[in-house]
């Protein structure tokens, strides 16, 4: 596939089949994420890959973020009731999750004066090699959500629990992935190109 069909018709897919996903095909995700820029070379990304044997207590931890999130947001409770009911009929349900996270304790700087822009720098690398990600997926026929949700501390410290990760590692975020169960069109963007540029 063309990289720029691959841009221009990736969105976020977030009903999924239930069917099984291989063990190759995960990996050749994975190896598409890691070719992505690294900050310092550091490579400190972990991929946490919650299958079958984890996947229903994962969908229960992302319902309950985005419950936490549309909470937040204050969205009116007739919205709020249609929602979870979507996410009970399968919202969100994906074969495989995968959590991106990073290492903080594996740094190239030294003195604390450093230490946020090098977290910063590991959090900006995972993202690129989450977006590599997606995109291979689009062209394995895949669909992915970014679930933002589930880095809400009290959801992320239950990922950790499941993985067995220490306090050193930080999730960026976790990838539902799977075939599509429903057809999406790629999202319009509100903003035109001209509003978001800026030349100097
Ligand atoms: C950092 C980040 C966090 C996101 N978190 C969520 C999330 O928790 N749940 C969700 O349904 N979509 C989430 N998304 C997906 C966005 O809602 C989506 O990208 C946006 O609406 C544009 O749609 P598109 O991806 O189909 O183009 C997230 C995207 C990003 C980049």
């Amino acid at each position: 596939m063309e990289l720029d069909k691959a841009i221009h018709t990736r969105c976020s897919v977030r009903w999924y089949k239930q069917e099984k996903i291989s063990k190759e095909t995960i990996n050749e995700l994975i190896a598409a994420g890691i070719r992505a820029p690294t900050a310092s070379g550091l490579e400190n990304w972990l991929f946490v890959i919650y299958g079958e044997r984890v996947n229903e207590s994962v969908w229960s931890l992302v319902k309950k973020g985005h419950i936490i999130y549309y909470e937040a947001r204050n969205i009116p409770p007739e919205k709020m009731e249609l929602l979870k009911r979507r996410m009970d009929n399968g919202m969100y349900r994906a074969p495989v999750y995968i959590g991106v996270f990073i290492n903080r304790n594996v740094r190239k700087l030294r003195g604390n004066e450093f230490a946020e822009h090098e977290f910063i720098m590991a959090v900006e690398s995972a993202a690129m090699a989450i977006q590599n990600l997606m995109l291979k997926a689009v062209e394995m026929g895949l669909g992915t959500c970014y679930i933002g949700v589930a880095c809400f501390k009290e959801i992320e410290r239950e990922l950790k629990n499941m993985a067995d990760l220490g306090d050193e590692y930080y999730l960026v975020g976790l990838i539902s992935v799977g075939y599509p169960a429903e057809d999406v069109e790629p999202r319009k963007r509100k903003k035109t190109l001209n509003e978001v540029c800026k030349w100097v």
